[in-house]
């Protein structure tokens, strides 16, 4: 039953943070990428990109090692089958695209606050209310710019985590 629990909220998880990464990356990048949405919705749409990043990013590896705990018992016995080993790609899939999305949108925040540290990014991410009253502040396809690589680069590893699901779902040997 607490193993049903932690499979359905690991793969909801996985399902919404892979389809947010995809959806803004196939859907409101090249928009912002064009100028045509204002600045404010870019960086609303990143935001939220972050907060699903983070939220999924304590409920997925929570999950996940549980699941590792019940199904394998220990992490040694990841390194000795095919399927132990598309955990530990899952798990490392998981830690470099985190990186990635967190990168990127710390990129949008630093075109509008040069100085800001890491404690007040983690704690702030990227408020919308930053933006809104124009100034000096970057256009829409200069934080496009500036977040693109990280975006993109997060797109094919969420691509790379989806195969990885597949194939654990279709039965690689233990
Ligand atoms: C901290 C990172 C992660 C860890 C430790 C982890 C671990 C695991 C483990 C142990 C399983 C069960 C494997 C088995 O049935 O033998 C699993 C399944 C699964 N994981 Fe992850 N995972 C992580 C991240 C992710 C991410 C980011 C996704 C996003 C796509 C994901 C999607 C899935 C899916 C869909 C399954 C079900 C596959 C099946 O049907 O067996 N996981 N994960």
């Amino acid at each position: 039953m607490i193993r049903t629990a932690a499979y359905a909220a690991h793969v909801l998880s996985g399902a919404f943070w892979t389809g947010a990464v995809l959806f803004v990356v196939y859907a409101v990048l090249p928009r912002a990428t064009d100028g045509d949405l204002s600045r404010e919705s870019f960086a609303d749409a990143a935001h939220r990109l972050l907060m699903v990043t983070r939220w999924t990013g304590v409920a997925l590896p929570v999950t996940g090692a549980y699941l590792v705990w019940v199904l394998y018992g220990s992490l040694e016995s990841l390194t000795a089958a095919p399927r132990g080993w598309a955990v530990l790609a899952m798990l490392s899939l998981w830690g470099v695209m985190n990186g990635l999305v967190e990168m990127g949108v710390l990129r949008m925040r630093r075109e509008l606050d040069p100085e800001v540290g890491w404690g007040q990014y983690m704690a702030e991410g990227l408020p919308t209310e930053a933006f809104a009253d124009g100034g000096g502040a970057p256009t829409t396809q200069r934080l496009a710019a500036v977040s693109r690589p990280y975006l993109l680069a997060s797109a094919a590893l969420a691509v790379l985590l989806l195969v990885d699901a597949a194939l654990l779902a279709g039965g690689i040997p233990v």
